[in-house]
C-alpha cells in the first residue's frame, strides 16, 4: 500500500517514467463521453498512464445486479487513482447507485476529503474569484444512520442521524489548514450551523479552533451556512479555503458551480490524503441522460478533475498546463472542446 505514497515522489523506474495506473469508471449517461475527453487530455500532457475500464453504474446494475462488490472494490485498491465520469440512470430508484457505488467508494477507500475548487467571475461581478471548498466526505448525514417506523401510516416516523467524530472532523479541518498554508491568501472559513445544530456545531468549532492554533500564519473566519449562501453570490471574494460538513458541502458546492461558470466546469477530488489507497476524481455534474450522444456535454469539469488527479499524483506541471488550457474556454461539441484543450496542452 506504500506504493501510492512512493509513486507521488518516485515517478521513474529504470530511467523510464513509470505509468500511473488509472481505474476508469465512465459510468452512465454522459459519463463515458466526458471521461474519454479527460483521458485524451491527460495523454496529451505526455504523462504516462495505464488505464483499465471498469463497467459500473446504473446500466451495469440493471444488466446483472452488480453495483460494487467487495471483489471489485479490492481490485480498485490496486490502482493509483480512479477517474469517474458520472453514475446514475432514471431507471434505477434513487439511493441504490449513490449509496452502493459512490458512497461505498468514499467510505471504504476512506476518501475523507472532497476538494472542490471554484474560479470564475460570478454574475454581477467584474473581478474573478478563486476559492476552494473542503467538504468532509465520510461522515455527517451521509452515513445512513436512522430508520423508519410505521411506514405508510399516519404515525410514520423517519429519523436520519448525522455522525460527527472528533477524528473525522479534525483530519478534514487539518487538511483545509494545510492547503490554506500553501495558498497566497492563507485563510480558512468554517461553515456550519452552530446556532441550531449545537452538538455537531460545537464539536466542529472546537476542532477548528484546536487546529487553527497550529497554524498561526493562517487567518480564520466562521459563517453560518445560510449566510455563506448569500456571500457565495454577493461577495465570493471573501473566501479562500472553506471547510464544512458533508451535507452543507454538497449543497454549497453546487452553488459554487453556479457562480463560477456553471456545473459544466465544476471539478472534484475525493481524496485519501494519507494515501493508504487510491483517491477518486469526478466532475460534480451528473449523468445528464437527456443529452447523451448529442455532443452537448461540456467535458471541462471532467478534464479539470483529471488535472486534480495529476496534481495528487505529483504531476504538477502537467496539471497546470491543463488548467491554463481550460482557461481559454473553447466552445463546440464535447469532442471539439476535448480536442482543443488536448491540442493546447500538447503545445500544438
Ligand atoms: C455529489 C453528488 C453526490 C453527493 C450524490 C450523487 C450522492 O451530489 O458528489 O455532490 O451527494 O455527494
Ligand atoms: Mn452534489
Amino acid at each position: 500500500m506504500l506504493r501510492h505514497a512512493e509513486k507521488a515522489t518516485c515517478a521513474f523506474y529504470d530511467g523510464l517514467p513509470m505509468a500511473h495506473r488509472i481505474a476508469l469508471i465512465g459510468g452512465d449517461g454522459i459519463g463515458p463521453e466526458v471521461t474519454a475527453e479527460a483521458v485524451k487530455v491527460v495523454r496529451a500532457t505526455g504523462v504516462a498512464i495505464e488505464t483499465t475500464d471498469f463497467d459500473l453504474g446504473g446500466m451495469r446494475y440493471l444488466r446483472d445486479g452488480e453495483i460494487l462488490s467487495d471483489d471489485v472494490l479490492n481490485q480498485l485498491r490496486n490502482y493509483d487513482a480512479i477517474l469517474l465520469g458520472a453514475v446514475g440512470t432514471p431507471d434505477v430508484p434513487p439511493g441504490i447507485i449513490e449509496r452502493g457505488l459512490l458512497l461505498k467508494m468514499r467510505f471504504d477507500l476512506d476518501l475523507y476529503v472532497n476538494q472542490r475548487p471554484f474560479a470564475g467571475t460570478a454574475p454581477g461581478h467584474v473581478t474573478p474569484h478563486d476559492f476552494v471548498v473542503i467538504r468532509e466526505n465520510t461522515e455527517g448525514p451521509y452515513v445512513g444512520e436512522g430508520g423508519v417506523l410505521r411506514r405508510g401510516t399516519p404515525h410514520e416516523i423517519a429519523t436520519q442521524g448525522s455522525v460527527n467524530t472528533r477524528h473525522g472532523v479534525e483530519r478534514c479541518i487539518r487538511y483545509a489548514f494545510e492547503l490554506a498554508a500553501q495558498r497566497e491568501r492563507k485563510h480558512v472559513t468554517l461553515v456550519h450551523k452552530t446556532n441550531v445544530l449545537t452538538f455537531a456545531g460545537d464539536l466542529w468549532q472546537r476542532a477548528f479552533n484546536h487546529v487553527a492554533a497550529e497554524f498561526p500564519q493562517v487567518g480564520t473566519a466562521y459563517n453560518h451556512v445560510d449566510a455563506a449562501c448569500i456571500y457565495f453570490v454577493e461577495d465570493p471574494h471573501r473566501y479562500d479555503v472553506i471547510v464544512t460538513d458533508n451535507l452543507f458541502g454538497d449543497i454549497l458546492t453546487d452553488l459554487g458551480g453556479a457562480v463560477s461558470g456553471g456545473i459544466g466546469l465544476a471539478s472534484s477530488a475525493n481524496l485519501n490524503p494519507s494515501r493508504t489507497g487510491p483517491s477518486m476524481f469526478e466532475p460534480s455534474h451528473g449523468s445528464a441522460p437527456d443529452i447523451v450522444g448529442t455532443g452537448k456535454a461540456n467535458p471541462t469539469a471532467a478534464i479539470l478533475s483529471a488535472a486534480l488527479m495529476l496534481e495528487f499524483l505529483g504531476e504538477n506541471e502537467a496539471a497546470t498546463r491543463i488548467r491554463t488550457a481550460c482557461d481559454t474556454a473553447p466552445t463546440g461539441s464535447t469532442t471539439e472542446i476535448g480536442n482543443a484543450i488536448a491540442a493546447l496542452v500538447a503545445g500544438k
